[in-house]
């Protein structure tokens, strides 16, 4: 299924109106879900940078304190939400494709790809393989694509493992995480 990039920024920008009202995207409930941990079981070491792709509100920073953090989305809204929490933080509205930044030691692109327009997907996938030098973390929701729908993507995992070595990234390791409305993400974790 395919839907346009306006169709798609707008849902979001819902979404994150919702969430300035405490909808479950909140810093709490992520805490509740185990979010901040992540990027450590991904690989993430303190001392790296970290390219936060698709940061959404910034929520990664709610968690952890990552002195060199870039987080980018192409959600104007969201970012502007980001700055106004986290000032002392970097913040960008990305145009996919085109992620200009100093490259980071990691990458986390959490709850991207399980979203992500199929149209977007390669370019996201270059921003990020030409702008991380050691590893990262992404996660999907397995399954057949015909599931799929504007809000919601599912991947056959070899076939996006078989991706991401296109675009630089071996896979390491993975491990599951059931979270909101009862999904189960696929954590894989990348290393260059
Ligand atoms: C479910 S939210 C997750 C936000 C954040 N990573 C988190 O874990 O809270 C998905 C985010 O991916 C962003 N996104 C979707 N497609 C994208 C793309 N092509 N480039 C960058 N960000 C994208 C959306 O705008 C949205 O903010």
């Amino acid at each position: 299924m395919s839907f346009t990039k306006e169709e798609y920024q707008k849902q979001y920008e819902g979404y994150y109106e919702e969430l300035e009202e405490g909808g479950s995207g909140g810093a709490d409930f992520k805490r509740s879900q185990g979010y901040y941990d992540l990027p450590i079981k991904g690989g993430f070491k303190e001392g790296m940078s970290l390219l936060d792709y698709g940061c959404g509100w910034g929520a990664m920073c709610a968690g952890l304190d990552v002195e060199d953090y870039y987080g980018v989305d192409i959600v104007p809204h969201a970012i502007e939400l980001a700055k106004k929490h986290f000032p002392n933080k970097k913040f960008d509205v990305l145009e996919t494709g085109k992620l200009k930044c100093e490259p980071k030691d990691f990458c986390i692109a959490l709850s991207v790809f399980t979203h992500c327009l199929l149209q977007d997907v390669d370019d996201c996938l270059k921003d990020i393989s030409t702008h991380t030098t050691k590893g990262a973390l992404i996660d999907i929701l397995e399954g057949s694509d015909e599931k799929s729908d504007l809000h919601i993507r599912y991947w056959n995992k070899e076939e996006f493992i078989k991706k991401l070595k296109e675009f630089g990234f071996n896979y390491v390791d993975e491990f599951k995480v059931t979270g909101q409305y009862d999904y189960v993400h696929t954590y894989l974790i990348l290393n260059k």
